[in-house]
């Protein structure tokens, strides 16, 4: 049996969550391979709503095993408050495994975050603060320390790393704001990096740390079906994004046998998800972006604030070729576009095309489309939507090259269409 990628398209935030969730009782294991609490997967199924940060979105299927595989970075203590929100709300989570490889997120990553963030000024990421980079960062400096790594160093190996690490900091960082608190603040680092390790132990005591890859694998040799689901988006992926306001992992398809530990030969079909129109959290460049009321409009009508930070989304239009080299980048094998819906308010949509290299650097050309100005808010046929939404589908399909064969037009399972 194969393998399925679920990939964002754009910026992250394409609803990928909400896709995993659709698809995933027609798989036996579930895999998030990258990133880490930056994430935020919004969830709603009949039971209610869900926000995710860590826990694979497949997480609803009971008959599934969910990976957080070696590919991902993990803030224990959340980890573990994502799982005993789940279990509180009656979602089994028996099924939930943590890769021994995946690195931990430990306190003085996300103070190295905040620091490095302020001494950017001007040039700041806009990162979600969650020590994502500086995780990374270690893990490629071979500095890091896996879960695997972090239990054996225990309590007191963590106490005295974090001693090292918060000094090398305050030299780093000499009179940042962060620093005014001297002691106080290695006390609080300490008291934080004694939590990270509990909650480690307290997954392993849950039995929730394992080997995922030989899991994964085992599962593959099998022919149990595989969902390998992807977070951020390819523009913010390290390697194929907008370096370096980028988030630190590899988001795109190919990130999905690094982190998840299977071959590359498994994956054989790729879905990649895109928004109707464009967000982009945090600094960088985003072509399509609306300043004006047009970008406020979307950003009311689409509720597009973080579900990580809560920070207000820049909103744009649809861009073409930003999607276009996503799903080349991707190997896409199909798009599901979502949030339809959104756009049924406005007149006259607009959709970036292609760009064009001149002296002034590159420029984004459009296209108008009509809107249809008729609410399609959970719309569940194809043939139910207004021949003006059919339209714009169909010239996104033509823009990018890759069909679009599913449509969503509202947050639950029912509102995602099959074209
Ligand atoms: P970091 O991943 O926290 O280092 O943030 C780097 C960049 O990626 C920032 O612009 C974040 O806003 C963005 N980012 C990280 N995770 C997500 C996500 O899940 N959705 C959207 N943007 C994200």
């Amino acid at each position: 049996m194969s393998a399925t990628v679920v990939v964002g398209l754009q910026y992250g935030d394409e609803g990928k969550g909400k896709i995993v969730d659709w698809l995933a009782e027609k798989y036996r294991v579930i895999v998030r391979y990258n990133g880490g609490p930056n994430a935020g997967h919004t969830v709603v199924n009949d039971r209610g709503e869900f926000k995710l940060h860590q826990v694979p979105s497949g997480i609803f299927n009971p008959e599934a095993r969910c990976c957080l595989a070696s590919g991902a970075v993990i803030d224990s203590v959340q980890l573990v408050r994502e799982l005993e929100m789940l279990a509180g709300r009656g979602v089994a989570t028996e099924g939930f495994g943590l890769s021994e490889r995946a690195h931990v997120i430990l306190p003085w990553h996300q103070l190295a975050d905040r620091l490095s963030e302020a001494s950017r000024g001007g040039k700041a990421i806009g990162t979600t603060g969650r020590g994502i980079g500086p995780c990374y960062a270690d893990k490629v400096n071979r500095t890091g320390l896996s879960v695997a790594a972090a239990i054996e160093a225990g309590a007191e190996g963590l106490r005295q790393e974090c001693d090292a690490r918060v000094g090398q900091l305050a030299r780093l960082y000499h009179g940042q704001d962060a620093f005014r608190t001297g002691d106080v603040q290695a006390q609080e680092m300490r008291h934080r990096a004694a939590e990270a390790y509990e909650a480690l132990i307290t997954l392993s005591l849950m039995d929730r740390v394992s080997d995922t890859d030989a899991v994964i694998r085992r599962a593959w040799k099998a022919g149990d079906p595989i969902m390998l689901e992807g977070a951020q988006g390819t523009m913010i992926d390290l390697n194929y994004g907008t370096y370096p306001y980028v988030s630190s992992s590899t988001s795109t398809a190919a990130g999905a046998c690094i982190g998840s530990g299977l071959p590359p030969t498994a994956i054989t079909r790729v879905i990649g998800v895109a928004k109707a129109y464009a967000t982009r959290v945090g600094a960088g460049p985003f072509p399509t972006e609306l300043t004006d009321a047009s970008g406020d409009r979307l950003r009311a009508l689409g509720k597009e604030f973080g579900t990580t930070t809560g920070r207000p989304r820049r909103c744009g239009w649809f861009d073409a070729a930003d999607a276009r080299y996503a799903a080349e980048v991707n190997g896409a094998t199909e798009i599901v576009l979502t949030k339809l819906d959104v756009l049924s308010p406005f007149g006259t949509i607009r959709v970036a095309t292609h760009r064009e290299r001149d002296a002034a650097g590159d420029a984004t050309y459009y296209e108008e489309l009509p809107g249809w100005k008729t609410p399609i808010d959970g719309a569940t046929s194809w043939s139910a939507l207004p021949p003006a939404a059919k339209r714009y589908v169909a010239r996104l399909e033509e823009l990018i090259g890759v069909p679009i064969t599913h449509v969503a037009t509202g947050p639950g399972r029912q509102a995602i269409i099959e074209r």
